[in-house]
């Protein structure tokens, strides 16, 4: 694999790969100094034309675990505002000797058009574009279901066959929703969407996955539910449900977290809109995995890039112990 660009691409093998390089990676975390030397003397942009937190920290960090070289770019504050085009931008980056390329952009297909336009050598792995796809975000998602569901050390080697996975809120305008569902299919879960139907999108009977309009009849079935916001500055204000039905039909408060069953875990992308798809009480409790996602972040996003850059040396120089 040269690039990543879409969940979709990815075998069973390759995405159990990443998950178990992953963990490998989340051991560096627990030492005194977090810090690899795999990708020194390489140099990895961040090219970021939409807005983020968590994805552009936790690459910057990863990449920093490393030990890469790192730029980073935002659009906002570059000569972009002055109309120069992607390409340009690219090739204006890659002279400057880069090997990676993390790409967040507004445009559905950017990353790919970067990887497949001979622009630039460089490996380039999508940070999330427009509504099409977030592959790092899956990643994380699906390494949290298996610590969670499946355990830390009885997870590794393993997929999610049987899981049964139920996502909420605005899908028509989610990549996370879109990646999760290629990922998660590909890992063997079964998934259900939930949405109030303006924010379904058109042709998902061809996705792999079931779609429901009751919320309260899928709780009880779910082994993770992931709520998602609803992305009002990808939409019309026409269809934009007012937000106390919303939260009424689609919300997650206690009551309904209490219809899940007893292991069953909360998740969310974020950013999180509190009073809207998730009330605080849910958001904080131990049930909620929205602060272990973001760490989980870091390792995945570390793993990625040793996988397309580290070539074939050993990511970890331990050996783990068998039980831990
Ligand atoms: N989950 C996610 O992509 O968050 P950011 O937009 O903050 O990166």
């Amino acid at each position: 694999m040269r690039h990543l660009i879409s969940a979709a691409d990815l075998t069973r093998d390759d995405a159990v790969l990443i998950l178990d390089t992953a963990e490998e990676m989340a051991r560096v975390a627990d030492r005194p100094i977090k810090k690899l030397p795999t990708l020194r003397g390489r140099t990895v942009v961040n090219l970021f034309f939409e807005d983020s937190t968590r994805t552009r920290i936790s690459f910057e960090a990863a990449e920093k675990r490393l030990s890469a070289d790192v730029i980073n770019f935002t659009a906002k504050g570059s000569s972009v505002s002055k109309g120069e085009s992607l390409k340009d931008t690219a090739q204006t980056l890659e002279a400057m000797g880069v090997d990676a390329v993390v790409i967040r952009h507004g445009a559905s297909g950017a990353p790919y058009t970067l990887a497949n336009s001979g622009w630039i050598d460089a490996a380039v792995i999508n940070a999330g574009d427009g509504t099409h796809q977030h592959p790092t975000q899956a990643l994380l998602d699906a390494f949290t279901m298996r610590r969670r569901l499946v355990g830390r050390d009885a997870g590794l080697g393993q997929d999610l066959a049987g899981k049964r996975v139920t996502v909420v809120g605005d899908i028509l305008h989610s990549r996370v929703a879109r990646s999760n569902v290629d990922l998660l299919h590909t890992l063997g879960a079964d998934v259900t969407l939930v949405a109030p139907p303006t924010l379904v999108p058109v042709g998902v009977e061809h996705w792999p996955c079931e779609v429901s309009y009751d919320l309260d009849r899928v709780l009880p079935k779910s082994d993770a539910v992931m709520m998602l916001r609803v992305q009002r500055e990808r939409m019309n204000a026409a269809f934009f449900p007012t937000e106390r039905e919303y939260s009424r039909r689609y919300g997650l408060d206690g009551e309904r977290m209490a219809r899940m069953p007893e292991h069953a875990i909360v998740m969310h992308p974020g950013p999180m809109v509190r009073g809207m798809e998730i009330t605080a009480e849910v958001a904080d409790s131990d049930r909620c995995t929205v602060v272990e996602q973001v760490a989980n972040g870091v390792s995945i996003r570390m793993a990625v890039l040793y996988l397309l850059l580290g070539g074939n040396e050993p990511a970890v120089t331990h050996t783990r112990p068998a039980t831990e």
